[in-house]
């Protein structure tokens, strides 16, 4: 059987990750994370009062920094420098910047150059922003997903709730309206679909249905 490379983009909160997770573990694939990539950076870069719009700074950081994925039972572990930052990196600071150290080039290219080197053995499902148009531009099967702002926000906005996070709603349909934003306008690698990726829309979705619709699509394809 064929193990393919999946490619799975979209704006945030589309539920990329959560899909990503269980279409890799259903095909026994690997999961690659890109946006934990680019927020263990944005979260050592606070910790060090990095400037972030300054590219020299964090390119030169990230250089010498080590960023693992590690596969547990409940998803991925982001190691950082040997620590592990998985609850770290989710905090409302590191989301409301790493947009901002997610924009230059000499950062993308050196995370880019990364994600390609986990991705060379195939079978694997990663998803992030520049997935299908940049680190895999030769994958098999492309998702990009995408469901209305309202709908993203909601979802987000329950997960707060279910962990005891109060959260306001319209501050964080804001902050997702505003990552879209600087993701989509970057002038290098910017959030877009593939010409070749299938749009899948989730507004009305649920996981399952996501899930098993993408797995049709690798069906076809292997
Ligand atoms: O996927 P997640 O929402 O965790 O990504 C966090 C941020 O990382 C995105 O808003 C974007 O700025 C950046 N990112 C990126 N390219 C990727 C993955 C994430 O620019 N491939």
């Amino acid at each position: 059987e064929k193990k393919l490379r999946i490619a799975i983009d979209g704006p945030a909160g589309a539920g990329k990750s959560t899909v990503a997770k269980i279409v890799a573990d259903k095909l026994s694939y690997v999961y690659i994370d890109t946006g934990a990539m680019y927020r263990a950076l944005t979260y050592k870069a606070l910790q060090q009062d990095v400037n972030l719009h300054d590219e020299v700074a964090l390119a030169a950081l990230l250089r010498e920094t080590k960023i693992a994925l590690q596969i547990t039972p409940h998803g991925q572990d982001v190691i950082l420098d040997g620590q592990n930052v998985s609850a770290e990196i989710r905090s409302s600071a590191v989301t409301n910047n790493v947009s901002f150290v997610a924009t230059p080039q000499t950062v993308r290219e050196e995370m880019v150059d990364r994600q390609q080197q986990l991705a060379a053995a195939g079978g694997v499902v990663m998803d992030g922003r520049d997935i299908g148009t940049h680190v895999m531009p030769e994958a098999e099967l492309k998702v990009f997903l995408i469901a209305s702002v309202e709908e993203r926000a909601k979802r987000r906005y329950d997960e707060n709730m279910a962990k005891g996070f109060e959260t306001d709603f319209e501050k964080l349909k804001e902050e997702i309206s505003l990552r879209d934003k600087r993701d989509s306008e970057r002038e290098f690698a910017p959030l877009k679909k593939a010409d070749d990726a299938l749009e899948l829309d989730t507004t009305s979705m649920s996981i399952d249905e996501v899930v098993e619709a993408i797995l049709r699509m690798v069906t076809e394809r292997a």
